[in-house]
């Protein structure tokens, strides 16, 4: 696990997208695990600038997102088609139904779940998977408790996360549905390159229990422990309660130039 403190969010925006410009010119057809939420946006934001001013393909990259919300009405802006949409596949090339969202509006949500995880076996699998991180520790959707090996299904989302995210709905809690299609920790561990992103102080707490914690369900994203390639980069905010602060900067600070994320 890499931990990289850096001064900003857009300073750490820029790193991850500089890796995903990095793969999909060394492997234009990658396949891109992406994230909703307020975190990543400022990494859009970044590929948005590349494929405008660099000519960043992603004609030929596929993406799965991570989550969908269960019962919003289809248009719903909040919908994470829609927020996807509107927040990066409209802004760069993809080709037509390259990017695909869990189906949060199937009648059988169990088939639409091991549908999901046959589509992301038969494109080969996520090549770089962009993870925010709830307060209380999920990735994706899997709240505590979720198992480390689970697969694609049905969550419930805890009272913490809807009201989390509230803010995307006019701060109305009650119109937050509590039900979602959510990549398992398992499917996202299967991914090659996992990249985690955490700004801003109410992040700090889980950050520290992700990454100098014990695994453990009740945190998922400590998961991410047991990963051979896993990125986490958080702003000086997020990371106050490392204790090993010090080393991960020096770490990152030594790297060789030719090293990567
Ligand atoms: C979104 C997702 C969630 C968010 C998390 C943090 O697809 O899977 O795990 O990454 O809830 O949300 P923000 O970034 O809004 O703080």
């Amino acid at each position: 696990m890499e931990v990289v403190i850096v001064d900003s969010p857009a300073a750490g925006a820029d790193l991850a997208a500089d890796a995903i410009a990095q793969l999909l010119r060394a492997k234009p057809a990658a396949v891109l695990g992406l994230a909703t939420g307020s975190t990543p946006l400022g990494v859009y934001d970044a590929l948005v600038k590349l494929h405008e001013q660099e000519g960043l393909s992603f004609a030929q990259a596929r993406g799965f997102a991570l989550d969908e919300y269960v019962g919003l009405p289809a248009d719903h802006p909040e919908s994470y088609r829609e927020v996807l949409q509107r927040e990066i596949v409209g802004r760069v090339d993809f080709a037509p139904g390259a990017v695909r969202t869990p189906d949060g509006w199937a009648s059988d949500l169990s088939a639409a779940c091991l549908d999901y995880e046959e589509a992301i076996a038969e494109a080969g699998g996520v090549d770089l998977q962009i993870l925010g991180i709830g307060t209380d520790g999920h990735i994706g959707f899997n709240e505590p408790s979720s198992s480390l090996a689970s697969p694609t299904r049905v969550k419930t989302l805890t009272v913490e996360t809807r009201e989390d995210n509230a803010r995307f709905f006019d701060g109305d809690m009650a119109a937050v549905p509590k039900h979602v299609l959510t990549q398992g920790i398992g499917t996202i561990l299967r991914a090659r390159h996992l990249v985690l992103l955490a700004w801003g102080a109410n992040k700090a707490e889980a950050v520290a229990a992700t990454v100098e914690g014990p695994v453990n369900s009740m945190m998922p994203a400590s998961a991410l422990q047991l990963h051979p390639h896993a990125t986490i980069i958080v702003d000086d905010a997020a990371a106050a309660g490392l204790a090993q602060a010090d080393y991960y900067r020096y770490v990152f600070a030594n790297k060789p130039d030719w090293q990567g994320i």
